[in-house]
């Protein structure tokens, strides 16, 4: 790949991830407001405290990818619904499984573009979204 090629990689990969920052706040300001039941007190809190964290990484891609000269999407990925708590959590465990995955390769196209900075953030929002899918896990595992 010549270092051209190896940018615009970078940049589609960048701007589906940001498409997919926007799902997830979408996400979790709809299913916040919508889940029902004995544990919705810890689900609204626990779901809107994950809010400040995907607005942080929207930003921090969105400038990334200005910064590279990319134009950054404003279309997020499509929202999956439902009218079933459990439902809603298992959408956020495939979204944040699915995340991670996704930096994992991020995280080698930054490196392969000389772009040590982007790497080491986002190793750290890797992190943030590993924190985020284990603990939807658990909360999937011990559902009755
Ligand atoms: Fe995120
Ligand atoms: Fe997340």
């Amino acid at each position: 790949m010549t270092q051209e090629q190896t940018l615009k990689t970078l940049i589609d990969g960048l701007n589906d991830d940001l498409a997919g920052e926007y799902n997830a706040i979408i996400s979790y300001i709809q299913y916040s407001a919508r889940v029902t039941g004995p544990y919705r007190p810890q689900l609204v809190q626990f779901l809107q405290a994950e809010i400040p964290d995907e607005q942080r990484h929207a930003q921090y891609l969105a400038d990334k990818i200005a910064s590279l000269g990319g134009t950054p999407v404003v279309e997020p990925r499509p929202v999956k619904t439902s009218d079933h708590t459990r439902e809603m959590l298992h959408f956020i465990y495939e979204a944040e499984a699915e995340t991670v995955e996704n930096y994992r390769q991020r995280i080698d196209q930054a490196e392969a573009a000389g772009e040590i900075g982007l790497k080491v953030q986002l190793e750290e929002m890797l992190s943030d979204e590993t924190t985020h899918r284990d603990e939807t896990k658990k909360m999937l595992d011990g559902w009755a």
